[in-house]
């Protein structure tokens, strides 16, 4: 019998902190639970400005502080998306409302969710750009992302 797939597009706005800290993540969660040929995972940003561009250098070395390998290339989001991808999570309200304003239609609308909305045990609504934040910020992120995947994948697991 054919394995059913699920995707996830982890969407922040440029592609460099939060979603590929998502993206990453959430691959090494899959990947321990033994699910990778089941679950797509990508990446991409609401805005183009850093496309082609490496995670930024702050969230690489906190990242890998925790292990985690950031090393995806950034990317806009494109219509083709909407289509393709089961999930959309955006990392803030300003992210899901671009997303929203993008969707093509009622069914693609419906796949944008908030990131949060999957947490477990972090009360945070929404997960905070780092960018122009100090150290503090960089690991927040990945606390509420480590814990919001841990909940997506829980979600995710009983859809497959
Ligand atoms: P991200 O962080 O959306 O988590 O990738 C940002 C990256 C770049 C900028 C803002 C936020 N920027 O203004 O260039």
């Amino acid at each position: 019998m054919k394995k059913k797939k699920i995707s996830i597009l982890f969407v922040c706005l440029g592609n460099i902190c939060r979603s590929p800290s998502a993206e990453t993540i959430m691959r090494k969660l899959v990947s321990d639970s033994g699910l990778s040929e089941q679950i797509e995972i990508d990446s991409a940003g609401t805005m183009g400005y850093h496309e082609g561009e490496l995670p930024d250098s702050r969230m690489r070395m906190h990242g890998a502080r925790r292990g985690y390998s950031l090393d995806s290339r950034s990317r806009p989001v494109c219509m083709d998306d909407f289509y393709e991808f089961d999930y959309i999570l955006g990392m803030d309200d300003r992210n899901v409302a671009d997303l929203k304003r993008k969707a093509p239609d009622a069914t693609t609308l419906r796949k944008i969710h908030r990131m949060t909305d999957f947490s477990k045990n972090q009360l945070h609504d929404h997960v905070p750009d780092p960018y122009y934040g100090g150290a503090s910020s960089f690991e927040l992120v990945l606390d509420i992302l480590e814990d919001a995947c841990k909940g997506l994948l829980e979600e995710i697991e009983t859809r497959l």
